[in-house]
């Protein structure tokens, strides 16, 4: 049996780091693990320019840990009324990384997203043109479509004839949650990549509604969106994260919230997991077999995708059990970690 791993240090492809003194909280269990992360732009008002993106990078920068060299990955927020211009300037600024599509409505934070995508054209042919990757959150919102298919419905529905407009196009398919979506971004033509979740390789939807033991209740601290799905969905997202194949790769999707917040008659979507990421996907890739996998998915496939360097310097893993606690320090209240009070069998150990 394994009972050390060392990695190329990874980097996190899809991470909300919130703002202020809860960033300021949250943000080290990132930093300790990951050389850099894409950072979500959907703050309270939208990161929608790159002056915007430029300040919250420097809040960042500025609530590092000491001697931590963490780089932060910058993203806009797409919205109707995204100008061609502001994406060149992204693309000059050399810090913004992508551009995030939301789908009116789709989560949390989504209430200044794209109603109809034929208002970006400009801003898309821009992105192709200058070659910037837009990030989606690939949900339909249509009142009519199930929770639970919205995900596949939104390949039909959206992505296909996006990326038959904008063949060049550089698509990061973010959080998967599918066989469908598995299947798309493995055999699609053109640029593609997914990002896959902790939460999604180890959770189904059961544990949306059941204990590890069986006891049943809601369980807000499982729920995110894209929601869990079906056990044979988490089989094709594990099957793809395994599979070695670089268009699929790491992206945590760890997003904070208040824990009264997600303990609440409306609880809001997003699974904290920065405090346990990297022990929580090499639980996973042991499962499965394919320990010898996680380096090129964690730490090689994000950066070639975004034609960025991959890093040097390790981050080790050793097989040290340790539980994780019922909670952490967010700014003036706490955050609850997904899996809070289980035990993982991997652990950073430097
Ligand atoms: O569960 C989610 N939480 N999904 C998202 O797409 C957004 C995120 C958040 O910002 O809380
Ligand atoms: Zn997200």
């Amino acid at each position: 049996m394994t009972e050390r791993l060392t990695l190329t240090r990874p980097d996190d492809w899809h991470l909300h780091l919130r703002d202020g003194a809860p960033m300021a909280d949250v943000l080290p269990y990132t930093a300790r693990q990951f050389a850099r992360a894409i950072v979500m732009p959907n703050l309270k008002p939208p990161v929608t320019t790159v002056a915007q993106a430029a300040a919250y990078r420097q809040r960042i920068l500025a609530a590092r840990p000491p001697d931590s060299d963490f780089e932060p990955l910058m993203t806009l927020y797409l919205t109707d009324n995204t100008t061609a211009d502001e994406i060149r300037r992204a693309k000059e600024s050399g810090f913004v990384h992508g551009v995030k599509l939301y789908p009116a409505g789709a989560t949390t934070n989504s209430d200044a997203g794209v109603t109809d995508l034929a208002r970006c054209a400009r801003a898309l042919e821009a992105m192709q043109d200058v070659d910037l990757p837009l990030q989606v959150h690939g949900e339909v919102t249509r009142a009519e479509v199930d929770v639970f298919d919205r995900e596949a419905r939104f390949i039909d529905d959206v992505l296909e004839p996006l990326r038959r407009d904008f063949p060049a196009l550089r698509v990061v398919f973010e959080h998967i949650t599918t066989r469908q979506a598995a299947d798309y971004v493995r055999d699609a033509p053109g640029p593609i990549g997914a990002t896959i979740t902790a939460h999604h390789l180890l959770y189904n939807r059961n544990a949306l509604f059941l204990t590890p033991h069986g006891r049943a209740g809601v369980r807000p601290h499982y729920y995110c969106l894209p929601v869990l799905k079906r056990e044979p969905h988490r089989q094709a997202l594990v099957a793809a994260a395994t599979s070695g194949n670089p268009r699929f790769f790491l992206g945590t999707d760890s997003a904070p919230h208040p824990k009264g917040e997600k303990e609440s008659a409306c609880g809001c979507a997003g699974c904290f997991t920065a405090a346990s990421a990297l022990e929580m996907y090499a639980t996973v890739f042991e499962a499965a077999g394919a320990l010898d996998k996680l380096e090129a998915f964690a730490s090689f496939h994000g950066a070639d995708f975004y034609r960025l360097p991959r890093n040097r310097g390790t981050v080790t893993l050793a097989r040290e059990p340790w539980t994780l606690p019922s909670e952490l320090a967010f700014g003036d209240t706490a955050v609850v970690p997904l899996a809070a009070g289980e035990t993982l069998p991997w652990k950073i150990v430097a």
